[in-house]
């Protein structure tokens, strides 16, 4: 019997009937109709997005619902199974910093429609959020949030919701992020959450947008891919992110580049710049590679080799990005003594969620190695999230 806990998904249709609850008891009556988005992992390419460089993202069996119905009077309102703060309020007066915590994830996503033309004035919504994904834990709570609704306002407005259609989606959640919510977040996390498939990680190309669909079936190799959910809470708008995002934009300045990715020679890169900038830059440009190293080792169907490129990457993140935290390499460090072939922080760091690549036999002993080098060294106890490759946002 395993002491570890482990958070089960939710059949979506369940999560859907707690929103779609939730809609009927506020507001009366029912929604027009009921989205959900997907939380994610990324299994490499981690701090590269905003460099234009690639990563390897995937979307879990997690996922924020949300019930949606048009109002004429450009008015939000919006509550949430997770908190009593509910929003209400003019769409007219969203802007950077209004509304603050979780409602400008929403409002940001009409806010941005707006601006581009996509969405006329008069607009607005009421809204009813429920979520499976855990909040701050790294695994992308929030563009789930912005992509299930920013997939509802399409709907509902008769918008385009294809592939390309999602472009424009996909950039405005990114914009109700970067400006309305006040975290300078590179893209990664809503691109596959609208692009996602079942049994695949999205290659995303940050410099041109350009994605490519990777095989990844963890079962056939043998493998599960566990997520370790620290419960030490990560946080994205208390400037260490944006410092590093900072840091990678001075570098490219210095170096006469529009992005690191466009570095012609990386040891001489790195060489040209002083501390810490020169490990911020080698992090940037090994990562990368890396990427592309995992990339075609799945393509010939070698999952159980990527774990070596996952280690190295965090390393990296740890060494010379320094984005990772006593609980993250704790918990690196106790899944690979107990026998995972690879293991990584994911996601933005200092707190939140690490990845590790297990033998299927071993899920129990490692998940336990984990909780137990956690609780003697007295930090939080981590929970544990299992993470098939799943599908994008979508109308239930
Ligand atoms: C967060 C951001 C992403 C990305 C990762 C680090 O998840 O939202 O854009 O920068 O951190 O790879």
């Amino acid at each position: 019997m395993s002491a570890a806990h482990w958070v089960e998904p939710v059949d979506v249709r369940v999560v859907a009937g707690t929103a779609e609850a939730l809609f009927r008891g506020t507001f009366g009556g029912a929604a027009d109709g009921v989205w959900a988005a997907p939380g994610r992992v990324n299994l490499i390419g981690e701090h590269v997005d905003y460099a234009g460089g690639l990563v390897l993202p995937f979307a879990l069996p997690y996922v924020t619902v949300v019930a949606v119905r048009v109002r004429g009077d450009g008015i939000l309102h919006a509550v949430s199974t997770h908190t009593d703060e509910s929003w209400q309020g003019p769409l007219a007066d969203v802007a950077p910093g209004h509304p603050a915590g979780w409602a400008a994830y929403v409002a940001g996503v009409v806010w941005a429609l707006r601006r581009s033309g996509h969405l006329p004035a008069e607009t607005g919504f009421d809204v009813a959020v429920h979520s499976t994904v855990p909040v701050g834990s790294g695994l992308s709570s929030s563009a789930a949030l912005e992509c299930a609704f920013a997939l509802a306002v399409a709907d509902l407005a008769g918008l385009p919701t294809d592939h390309a259609g999602r472009r424009p989606l996909i950039a405005a959640s990114i914009l109700a992020e970067n400006e309305i919510a006040g975290a300078s977040t590179g893209g990664m996390d809503q691109s596959v959450a609208m692009l996602a498939r079942p049994g695949h990680a999205v290659l995303l190309d940050c410099r041109d947008g350009a994605t490519r669909q990777v095989p990844l079936d963890f079962d056939s190799a043998g493998a599960r891919l566990v997520v370790i959910d620290t419960n030490a809470p990560h946080r994205l708008v208390d400037g260490q992110y944006g410092n590093r995002r900072a840091a990678v934009e001075k570098a490219c300045a210095d170096l006469g580049v529009a992005t690191l990715r466009d570095v012609p020679d990386p040891d001489a890169a790195v060489a040209a710049l002083g501390s810490p900038a020169a490990a911020r830059a080698r992090h940037v440009l090994t990562e990368i590679r890396r990427v592309t190293e995992v990339a075609g080792l799945l393509d010939r169907g070698r999952i159980a080799d990527i774990g070596d490129a996952l280690n190295r990457s965090h390393a990296s993140l740890r060494d010379d990005y320094e984005v990772s935290s006593v609980e993250l390499d704790s918990a690196v460090d106790a899944a690979l003594a107990a026998g995972a072939w690879g293991a990584r922080m994911t996601g933005g760091g200092f707190g939140g969620s690490a990845i590790a690549l297990v033998p299927a036999d071993r899920v129990d002993a490692v998940a336990e190695n984990v909780v137990r080098r956690a609780e003697s060294a007295t930090l939080p106890t981590p929970q544990f999230l299992s993470a098939e490759p799943s599908g994008s946002a979508h109308r239930l």
